[in-house]
């Protein structure tokens, strides 16, 4: 019989916020591969169960509403009294309002977007941070877009969510820093998956970012092999 080598992320127990959506099921797939065992959140069951499902690798499924604080924090408490331990958080919830000018803007879009954006940020750090620092070697990675550092004047509900969501994410690797547990993001521009290169195979994608690369820098991050990375933004936008 032949021993299967060390993967990268054996034996961690890494939760997915947001995880099937547009990016979550190329993460979760990848992150899975490298030997993690995930639990993966979003608020539609079926959804998420049926990602979990397909995954080649232990996982399971939560339907939780991330703007619930209790919900949210079952969900992590639980995560964390049956495996024992809870290693990475990766944020992946998302969602656009925008392209109209700052003074035509409903403002009502930036209450939505605080919610979808930071709140749920905000809900996932704050419950999950006790069980990451308890790890030792635990890992928060989040998802940022150009906008939050040059914001353009038909996204600035948008940018200035995602500027708030860095924020507070730089805060917690100010939080971390020293104890073994990192808070990192991934700064991307519109994502591009492979379900829609499958839908619209004459499109050119060249100025989107991919998310099989997302998902390579999330898998990076939340390995032993960035273990010296906290507070950093690791941009993947250099080729738009
Ligand atoms: N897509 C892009 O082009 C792009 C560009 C720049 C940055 N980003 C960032 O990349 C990350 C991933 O983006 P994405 O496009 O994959 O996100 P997404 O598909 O819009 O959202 C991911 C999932 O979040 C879940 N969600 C929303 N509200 C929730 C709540 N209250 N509680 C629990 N789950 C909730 C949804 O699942 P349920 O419906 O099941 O709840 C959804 O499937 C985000 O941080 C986003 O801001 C994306």
């Amino acid at each position: 019989m032949t021993e299967r080598a060390l993967r990268s992320l054996d034996g961690r127990v890494i939760a997915v916020a947001g995880a099937s959506g547009n990016l979550g099921p190329t993460v979760v797939h990848r992150l899975a591969g490298a030997g993690a065992t995930l639990s993966l959140a979003g608020r539609r069951a079926a959804e998420v169960e049926r990602l979990a499902g397909a995954i080649d690798g232990p996982a399971d499924a939560t339907a939780v509403d991330l703007l619930d604080d209790a919900a949210t924090r079952a969900w992590a408490d639980d995560l964390a009294r049956r495996h024992g331990h809870v290693d990475g958080l990766v944020h992946l919830v998302g969602g656009w309002r925008g392209g109209t000018p700052i003074e035509e803007a409903p403002l009502e879009d930036w209450g939505w977007l605080e919610q979808l954006l930071v709140r749920t940020v905000q809900h996932t750090t704050r419950a999950f941070l006790p069980h990451l620092l308890a790890s030792g070697r635990g890992r928060v990675v989040g998802i940022s877009a150009g906008q939050a550092q040059a914001p353009t004047h038909t996204n600035a509900a948008y940018a200035a969510a995602k500027a708030a969501a860095d924020a507070w994410l730089l805060a917690v690797a100010d939080r971390v820093r020293g104890s073994g547990t990192t808070a990192n993001l991934v700064v991307v521009g519109a994502i591009v998956t492979p379900a829609m290169r499958a839908e619209d195979p004459g499109r050119d994608f060249t100025t989107f970012t991919p998310a099989e690369e997302i998902a390579e820098a999330v898998a990076y991050l939340s390995a032993d092999a960035a273990a010296a990375m906290n507070g950093q933004r690791l941009t993947l936008r250099g080729a738009a």
